[in-house]
C-alpha cells in the first residue's frame, strides 16, 4: 500500500521526479510549530463537539507534543513521500499513537490547515519584526535627541539647500518607520482570522464549532466564507508589500550613509565592527552593512511581484499554486529580520562630525532663503526679494564669499533695505532656530517631537 494518505484511488506510484516536484516538505517544515498547534487546537475542537473523545484528544495532545520534540531536536525524518510538512506530521502521530492519529483530519483538509499554519506563522513573525523595529526607532530618536543642535545642511536635489538639524534628519527617518510600523500591524490585525473548518472548500459536515478553535489559537473570529478562506492569499501580499516599503525606506537611508561615510562627505563614521575592508587596497574600509542592505530591497520587491503573480487570475478556490506562496514569504521576513537587526544595532553607534557637518552647511549659500524673507519682513514682495538674493549669491560666488561673510555695505549694493541685524539671520543657528513650529527645524522643535516619538514607541 502507498504511503501517502491520499493513496488510496491510485494504481501506481507517483513518479519519482512528480514526487519530488510537487512536494514542499523541504521549505514548508518552517511550520511545523504553528502546523501542530493548529492540529490541536482542530483536535480539542472535535473534542469538544463529541466527534473525538476526551481519551482520543490526550494521545493525539500527547503525540503531537512528542512530535514537536522530535523535530526540535533534530531526530525527526522528514519524508518526501509525505509530500509536505502537514502529512509528515500526520503519517508520524499514527505511527505513534496508532488508529486514533488517523481521526485528526476529520473534517478538516490540508487546504484551510495551510491557510491556518502561514496566517499563525507570519502573525508571529511580525510580532518579531516590530519588536526588532521598536529597537531601531528607539535608537534612532536617541540619535535625534544627542544631535539636536548638531547642524548640518539639508539637501534637495543633492544641491545643498538650507541647514537643518541632524537631529531632525533622524526624525524623518523614524516617521517612516513609524508607518512601516503600523502597516505590519494593519496587515496582522486584517490577517488575524481563523481559516480551520472551512475545510477543502465548502465546509465540513461534522458540527464544528469555529468559533472555539479560532479562540484557540487567539484569532479573533473564524473566517466569513470557506472558499476564500482556502484561497486567497492576499494577507501574505500585504505583508510583502509592507515589506517593500519598509526595504524601500532603509535603502534610501543606507544610500545615505554610503555618502556620508564617504571622505568627500566624511559627515559621520561607523565604528570597524560594521565595516569591512579591501583585500587589495589597504586604506579601505567599506560600508557594506548599509550597502548590502540598499541590494536586498531588490529580493523583496522581487519576492512581491511573485507573489502577486502567482495569485493572478487563479479561479476560486485552493489551487497548488499556492504552495509557491512560501518560499518569498520566509526570504521576506527572513531579510526584514536580519535588515532591520543590522539597523538597530548600527544606529547607536554612528558618531556625527559635528564640525564636518556645520562646514558644509556654510558652504552652498544655505541661508539664501533666510535673507529672502527678512527682506519680506522688510516690506519687499517675495519675488522681489528672490531676485535681490539671487544677485547677492552670484556676487558671493564670483568672491568666493558666503553670504555671512559679506560686510553691510557689500550686501546693500543689493538692497537699502538691509541693515545690521541681518546677520543674526544669516547665522545657521539663526536659520534654523527660526523654523519654529510644529515639525520645523529649530532644536527645541525637534528635541519636542522626539519626546513624542519615544512616548509612541513607549506605548507601544
Ligand atoms: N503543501 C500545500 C500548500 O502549501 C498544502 C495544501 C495542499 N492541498 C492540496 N489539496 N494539495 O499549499
Amino acid at each position: 500500500p502507498s504511503i501517502k494518505p491520499w493513496g488510496g484511488r491510485f494504481a501506481e506510484a507517483t513518479d519519482k521526479f512528480v514526487e519530488r516536484f510537487t512536494a514542499s516538505v523541504s521549505f514548508d517544515q518552517r511550520l511545523y510549530h504553528h502546523d501542530i498547534n493548529g492540529s490541536l487546537a482542530h483536535a480539542a475542537m472535535l473534542a469538544k463537539v463529541g466527534v473525538l473523545t476526551g481519551d482520543e484528544l490526550i494521545q493525539i495532545q500527547t503525540g503531537l507534543e512528542e512530535i514537536r520534540s522530535e523535530i526540535e531536536a533534530g531526530t525527526f525524518e522528514w519524508s518526501v513521500g509525505l509530500e509536505d510538512v502537514h502529512m509528515n506530521i500526520e503519517a508520524r502521530l499514527t505511527q505513534k499513537i496508532g488508529i486514533t492519529g488517523k481521526k485528526l483530519h476529520t473534517g478538516r483538509s490540508r487546504n484551510d490547515q495551510v491557510a491556518t499554519d502561514i496566517r499563525l506563522y507570519l502573525r508571529d513573525e511580525i510580532n518579531a519584526i516590530c519588536g526588532e523595529l521598536t529597537r531601531l526607532q528607539t535608537g534612532l530618536v536617541e540619535l535625534a535627541r544627542r544631535e539636536a543642535h548638531t547642524i548640518m545642511p539639508g539637501f534637495t536635489h543633492l544641491q545643498t539647500a538650507q541647514p537643518v538639524s541632524f537631529g531632525h534628519h533622524m526624525l524623518a527617518w523614524n516617521e517612516m518607520l513609524e508607518r512601516d510600523y503600523s502597516r505590519l500591524k494593519d496587515c496582522s490585525a486584517r490577517m488575524n482570522q481563523s481559516p480551520l473548518g472551512a475545510a477543502a472548500l465548502a465546509g465540513t459536515t461534522y458540527p464544528i464549532d469555529r468559533h472555539y478553535s479560532a479562540e484557540l489559537l487567539g484569532f479573533d473570529r473564524p473566517t466569513e466564507n470557506s472558499l476564500d478562506s482556502v484561497s486567497d492569499r492576499d494577507f501574505a501580499i500585504e505583508f510583502a508589500a509592507a515589506g517593500s516599503l519598509l526595504m524601500t525606506h532603509l535603502s534610501r537611508f543606507s544610500e545615505e550613509l554610503v555618502l556620508w561615510t564617504s571622505a568627500q562627505f566624511n559627515f559621520i563614521d561607523l565604528p570597524d565592527r560594521f565595516c569591512t575592508g579591501s583585500s587589495i587596497m589597504p586604506q579601505k574600509k567599506n560600508p557594506d552593512v548599509p550597502e548590502l542592505i540598499r541590494g536586498k530591497v531588490g529580493r523583496v520587491n522581487g519576492h512581491l511581484i511573485s507573489l502577486l503573480t502567482l495569485m493572478k487570475s487563479q479561479p476560486l478556490a485552493y489551487n497548488k499554486d499556492n504552495q509557491e506562496d512560501k518560499e518569498p514569504i520566509f526570504d521576506v521576513i527572513d531579510t526584514l529580520k536580519d535588515s532591520i537587526k543590522a539597523y538597530a544595532d548600527m544606529v547607536p553607534a554612528i558618531t556625527v562630525n559635528a564640525d564636518v557637518t556645520r562646514e558644509a552647511a556654510m558652504r552652498g549659500f544655505s541661508t539664501a532663503t533666510d535673507l529672502a524673507d527678512y527682506l519680506v519682513r522688510k516690506g519687499l514682495p517675495f519675488r522681489d526679494a528672490h531676485e535681490v538674493v539671487g544677485k547677492s549669491v552670484a556676487y558671493g560666488i564670483a568672491r568666493k564669499k558666503d553670504l555671512s561673510e559679506m560686510s553691510l555695505e557689500e550686501l546693500r549694493q543689493f538692497s537699502g533695505d538691509i541693515d545690521e541685524d541681518v546677520f543674526e539671520v544669516l547665522t545657521l543657528e539663526g536659520s534654523i532656530n527660526a523654523r519654529d513650529h510644529i515639525g520645523g527645524t529649530a532644536p527645541k522643535q525637534v528635541l519636542a517631537a522626539a519626546d513624542r516619538a519615544a512616548q509612541r514607541l513607549n506605548q507601544r
